[in-house]
Formats: structure tokens, C-alpha cells, sequence
């Protein structure tokens, strides 16, 4: 029945999700992380969901719990992880939206063993990580990908570079400019930002009402 669809307008659809922190070990005991809860990326999840959307939401660890059984919840620690997990679902999906805070950096070797403290300093050798997003962009075929960006200055400019150097279809910028938006917090600041750079700042609204505006341009996408 037509009105029952229009509620549910992303049925048919399969979202890949990406949210929280990732965990980069130091040693069996230590990792380095970031304050990202996963709450973004989990209320985009359920919103999707709740629109009628398969989802596969692959989450860095969080105490958040899926409240939706119908989402496909795949948990992971490390950005390497991470990598690996949504290359195995990319490519049967129609949309992919990134909001994990991935770590950019991972330890060069991880300690087998517990490093014991010393009289001397300690120094931890850094490599890069992959960039997940980027290699999405790399890879896409008509998947609509959306990314996040956090910015402390040059915000639309260093954003707009993202889009490009990721093959983004749309970013999420995220003010931290407003004290009740970012890690930790109920609310978010957001200003979207198209391909083709037309910029739309949003109020500052609740995680939930940010997720919707989120799935919203997902579903314009598919019926403009
Ligand atoms: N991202 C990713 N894999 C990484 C780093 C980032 O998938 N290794 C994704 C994030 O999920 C986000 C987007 O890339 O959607 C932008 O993340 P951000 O940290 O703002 O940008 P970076 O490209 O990492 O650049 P920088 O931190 O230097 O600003
Ligand atoms: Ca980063």
C-alpha cells in the first residue's frame, strides 16, 4: 500500500555505518583511542533502520547497545579492523556513511608483552593508519558515500578539500565552534556540504534530529 511505503522510504536499501572510536594497541594492556561515543553513528543506524533501510553498522568499541535486532551489528577495535569489515560489505551496499572518529595513527610494533616502566623516557613510534573513507571513494560505483569532517579552523575550506580527496558525495562538518555540540555530547552543530559545494548550515539540534537530517539527503537522493 502506498502509504505504508512513504514510511518506510528507504526499504530496499542497504546502508553500511561506520561509528565510535577505534583502539590502537600499545601492548596487551594499552591502546591509544580518541572520546568519540559512537552515539552519531548509532542514532544514524537506528534512524536508517527505523526508515526501512538494511543496515550494517560496524562500530569501534562503545558501551552503547544496538537497540534495533534488525540492524547488523559487527563490532571491531582497530582502524585495521575496521578497514577489513567494511571492505567486506561495501560493495553490496547503496549507501556508506562515516562517521567513526578512526584513529590516524597506530603504534609500528605492539609489545607482546606488558612494557614495564623505566628510568628513562618513552618514546612510541607512530605509523599512519588507512583511511578508510578513502579508499571507499577510491572504489565506489554508485554507492552514495558520505563522510564527517572535524575541523578547528579553515572549516568549510579544509572540508571541501575532503570531499574531493575522499570522492565524497556529501560531508558532515562538525562545529565544535558551539559549546553543546561534539564528543560526549547529546547535541551536535552540523553544516552540510554537497559535492558541488552548496553549503547548508543546520541549527544546533539533537543527535537524533542530526541523524534524521542525515537520512533525510539519503532519501533525496534517491527521489529527487
Ligand atoms: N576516516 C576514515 N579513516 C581514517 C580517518 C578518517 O574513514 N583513517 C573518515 C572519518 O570517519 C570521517 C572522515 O574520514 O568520515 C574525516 O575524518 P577527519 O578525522 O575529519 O579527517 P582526516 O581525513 O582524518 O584528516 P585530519 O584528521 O587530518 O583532519
Ligand atoms: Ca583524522
Amino acid at each position: 500500500e502506498a502509504d505504508l511505503e512513504s514510511k518506510l522510504p528507504l526499504k530496499g536499501k542497504k546502508i553500511l555505518i561506520t561509528a565510535g572510536p577505534t583502539y590502537e594497541a600499545i601492548d596487551p594492556v594499552r591502546f591509544i583511542g580518541n572520546h568519540s561515543s559512537g552515539k552519531m553513528g548509532f542514532d544514524i543506524a537506528r534512524r536508517a533502520s527505523e526508515l526501512g533501510a538494511e543496515v550494517i553498522l560496524v562500530s569501534g568499541p562503545t558501551h552503547l547497545k544496538s537497540a534495533n535486532s534488525a540492524i547488523k551489528w559487527i563490532s571491531v577495535v582497530s582502524a585495521q579492523d575496521m578497514y577489513e569489515a567494511c571492505h567486506q560489505y561495501f560493495e553490496n551496499v547503496d549507501v556508506a556513511i562515516s562517521a567513526a572518529a578512526v584513529a590516524d595513527y597506530r603504534p609500528k610494533f605492539v609489545a607482546a608483552q606488558k612494557i614495564k616502566k623505566a628510568a628513562v623516557d618513552l618514546n612510541i613510534e607512530l605509523e599512519k593508519t588507512q583511511d578508510i573513507l578513502a579508499s571507499l571513494g577510491k572504489i565506489k560505483k554508485n554507492q552514495f558515500l558520505i563522510g564527517f569532517a572535524l575541523e578547528t579552523e579553515n572549516e568549510i575550506e579544509n572540508a571541501k578539500l575532503k570531499i574531493q580527496k575522499k570522492n565524497l558525495d556529501l560531508i558532515v562538518l562538525n562545529s565544535l565552534q558551539d559549546e553543546g555540540a561534539g564528543f560526549g555530547k547529546a547535541t551536535n552543530k552540523i553544516t552540510f556540504i554537497s559535492k558541488d559545494f552548496a553549503i547548508e548550515p543546520m541549527e544546533l539540534k539533537s543527535k537524533e534530529a542530526v541523524a534524521a537530517d542525515i537520512l533525510n539527503k539519503v532519501i533525496q537522493h534517491f527521489y529527487a
